[in-house]
């Protein structure tokens, strides 16, 4: 059925949807309705008796809660973030849902963001591998993937009218990136356009995110939704490439619709254009029902718990104090989320999860030997004694650590500290955990740390006092058996931080930006978000973008780089070994780091690529990790366009982002040079220009050889005319060139790059 077979009052009922989480069928059309889901780490279902219009926020019918992307993102595991895509596929299927609301890839700006536990990091190289991997799983096997929030959604303050204010080559290198990468490589069946706007558009009207630079230059073919309310006129948005918009309004805006284009005010084909890409979605998308029964929740959960094993992050053990022995002592338990874990974030990617692993339990399981007791140290909202006195309640925790011979401190965040909807105002853990931490440490020093929190949390006023300090971050329904077994050494840790930990909020790039204010909030740190800012600031963190410890050691050896034979990729190999006594697994990350004077600003080492390698004692191994030769391009603002700067680039193999290893030189031819050149262009840049330079010697040294041996001779002169345009350097010249004959040298290198 083509568009032009439908009326178009049939039309304007397709471009938008039927209920909360389904797309209008055509039945007389043939064009069936879809129905879609959240969220991210597993099926947001509605209750089994919703009203389909209608917001139900009653317990759905249970799904598997994998870990949210924060933990998923600390474990570096391509391979276990395609089968989580793969398992949240099947599980989609079974409920007869044709698309996931999900992967979120947006950048973790400000450690305040609400919504960090639904992001996988602060980087976009992580960020696009993680979100491809999990669209990969899910679109293998059958159900669309929406990737979003496009783009820039990066606080939830203001969300729904705030405007990112961004330069282009921030914008570029850093917040389009990921989309970029993910819509060109692994085409998922629909983008989300987010509430807020960019530089001063909202995003569902956005005419050059959503068509120009998402359709013309990425080429993406699938259907362009909006996020729930962010439509806010829809004609318009059929203009700048919103093809459906969710949820529906009961007909108020598809009337809209009719009379716009009955007014000749939207040309009917722009709203074609949306219906073919409905047509399209809806035959592709389209599932049977089903009731959920089919699919595997129990191999899930084994799933969820496999990948909680490889995402908790060990970022401290003095002593070292873990792994725990299990047959050795008391071990006093304390903290309510030990008992009342928090295992996801709240809001729209709620899952009501098949089952729940507490950490207590499993902990008393693992501990066979060693006695455990349990004390709530702090009372939850949410946990089994809210009332209870907070006094009474972290007397008895101390009372235990004291008579105790090891301590395990479960801390972390509740739900109403963090979520989407609204961003935290500041990074430290709730005052009452911090009390009971300090007076436990006052009792009893073999103290180790649990923390359970979707955002980062300061460590640095208590972190040298803790001798282990393990990051859970949000794990998911299986989590608490995997820091059981991380605890006790079933398992050794391997995760890794995909989001710097700053010493001080105030340290962090945007903190001086963040929110904003009167409707907007400007990206002034540029490209430097993250570990590119902390690295360019050289400011000290308490720990790296990239740091994990494992229970064992690792030695890097022999590094190797070279251009790929096809000379597209870098192909960086490095052998690793495993230089302690357990078998572990080692995340190797890739870094480079531009040559000296670069003509723009550029963070002293970016990531490019990463790979995990699991090793025995005494083990090694030859990693190779291959990244695209274009990675290294800046985006030049000047010309428009992506440029790979020629030079010496450093290639380095790294254990975290500030613990090198081992780095390379490799040498990278620039860009044929397409800048244009024109007489206010400086002389540095017409000599560094591969035509304009050779042109303008041979012109030079026909009127002024001597001019021209200087320059050549002299790097005093050289580098002061690099910043003169040419203009004037021939008239300081004594009129050398004359200005007619600048431009035309200017128009043969034109003609010479086309
Ligand atoms: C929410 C979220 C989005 C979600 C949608 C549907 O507001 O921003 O991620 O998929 O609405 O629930």
């Amino acid at each position: 059925m083509a568009a032009h077979d439908l009326t178009l009052t049939d039309k304007a009922a397709l471009t938008s949807g039927l209920g909360q989480m389904t797309t209008k069928p055509i039945e007389h059309a043939g064009i069936p309705s879809v129905t879609m889901s959240d969220g991210p780490h597993g099926l947001r279902l509605q209750h089994p008796d919703h009203e389909p219009g209608q917001l139900d926020l009653r317990p759905a019918t249970p799904a598997t809660c994998f870990p949210p992307a924060v933990a998923l993102g600390s474990s570096w595991d391509l391979d276990l973030a395609h089968r989580v895509g793969a398992a949240l596929a099947a599980e989609a299927a079974a409920h007869g849902i044709g698309v996931l609301l999900g992967p979120g890839i947006n950048i973790k700006r400000s450690p305040l963001c609400g919504r960090n536990f639904e992001y996988f990091a602060e980087d976009p190289t992580h960020s696009a591998e993680f979100g491809g991997a999990v669209i990969r799983g899910l679109q293998e096997n059958g159900t669309g993937a929406t990737l979003k929030h496009y783009a820039a959604n990066n606080q939830e303050t203001d969300r729904m009218r705030v405007s990112a204010d961004i330069d282009e080559r921030p914008l570029r290198e850093i917040y389009l990136r990921a989309f970029e990468r993910i819509v060109r490589r692994d085409k998922p069946w629909a983008v989300m356009c987010a509430y807020n706007g960019v530089n001063g558009v909202t995003l569902s009207e956005n005419t050059r995110l959503l068509t120009d630079i998402l359709r013309t230059e990425w080429g993406f073919e699938g259907l362009v939704m909006s996020d729930w309310g962010a439509v806010r006129n829809r004609v318009a948005a059929l203009r700048a490439g919103l093809d459906l918009e969710m949820p529906p309004t009961g007909g108020r805006t598809d009337r809209e619709v009719v009379a716009a284009v009955t007014a000749g005010e939207l040309d009917e084909a722009v709203l074609d254009r949306a219906v073919e890409r409905l047509v399209h979605f809806a035959h592709r998308a389209a599932r049977p029902a089903g009731d959920g029964s089919t699919a595997p929740y129990d191999e899930h959960h084994r799933l969820a718990g496999e990948v909680a094993d490889h995402s908790i992050v060990l970022l401290r053990n003095e002593g070292p104090l873990l792994p725990l022995d299990p047959g050795s002592g008391t071990v006093a338990v304390i903290g309510e989320l030990a008992r009342t874990p928090r295992f996801q974030g709240g809001g729209s990617s709620q899952v009501t999860p098949t089952r729940v692993d507490i950490p207590l339990d499993h902990i008393r399981e693992l501990a066979d030997g060693a006695h455990v007791e349990f004390a709530p140290g702090y009372p939850l909202a949410d946990g089994p004694e809210p009332d209870a006195d907070p006094t009474e309640v972290a007397d008895r925790a101390v009372r235990l650590a004291a008579a105790s011979d090891t301590v395990v401190l479960f801390l972390g965040l509740a739900q109403q500290d963090e979520s989407e909807g609204f961003d935290r105002d500041h990074i430290d853990l709730p005052a009452d955990q911090l009390a009971l931490l300090h007076r436990v440490l006052a009792v009893n020093p073999r103290v180790a740390v649990v923390l359970s929190n979707g955002g980062i949390v300061r460590t640095a006023p208590w972190h040298d006092r803790v001798p282990a300090l393990v990051e859970g971050f949000l794990l998911g329904q299986a989590g608490g058996g995997a820091l059981a077994r991380v605890l006790f050494g079933a398992v050794n840790p391997s995760g890794k931080l995909a989001e710097t930990i700053p010493l001080r909020l105030e340290d962090s790039p945007s903190f001086l930006t963040f929110p904003g204010a009167e409707g907007h909030v400007r990206y002034g740190e540029g490209v430097f978000v993250g570990y590119r800012g902390y690295d360019a600031a050289r400011v000290e963190v308490a720990f790296p973008f990239g740091h994990g410890l494992s229970y064992t050691t690792f030695a890097y050896r022999e590094l190797s780089v070279a251009g790929a034979d096809d000379g597209a990729g870098i192909v960086v190999r490095v052998t690793v070994a495993n230089t302690g006594e357990r078998a572990g697994r080692e995340v190797v990350q890739i870094y480079s780091a531009a040559p000296a004077g670069s003509p723009v600003e550029r963070p002293i080492r970016e990531l490019r690529g990463f790979a995990s390698v699991r090793l025995q004692p005494g083990e090694s191994r030859e990693v190779t990790i291959e990244f695209p030769r274009a990675d290294l391009a800046y985006f030049s603002v000047r010309d428009r366009c992506w440029r790979i700067e020629g030079g010496t680039y450093r290639i380095e193999a790294a254990a975290s982002s500030r613990d090198v290893r081992l780095s390379a030189e490799l040498a990278v031819a620039a860009d044929a040079d397409t800048a244009e050149l024109d007489v206010r262009s400086t002389l540095g840049e017409w000599l560094a220009h591969p035509i304009g330079g050779p042109l303008l010697l041979e012109r030079l040294a026909r009127s002024n050889a001597g001019l021209t041996s200087r320059l050549a001779d002299d790097a005093t002169l050289r580098r002061a005319a690099h910043n003169v345009p040419l203009e004037v350097v021939a008239d300081f010249a004594g009129g050398l060139i004359g200005r007619d004959e600048l431009a035309a040298l200017a128009d043969r290198v034109a003609e010479a790059t086309g």
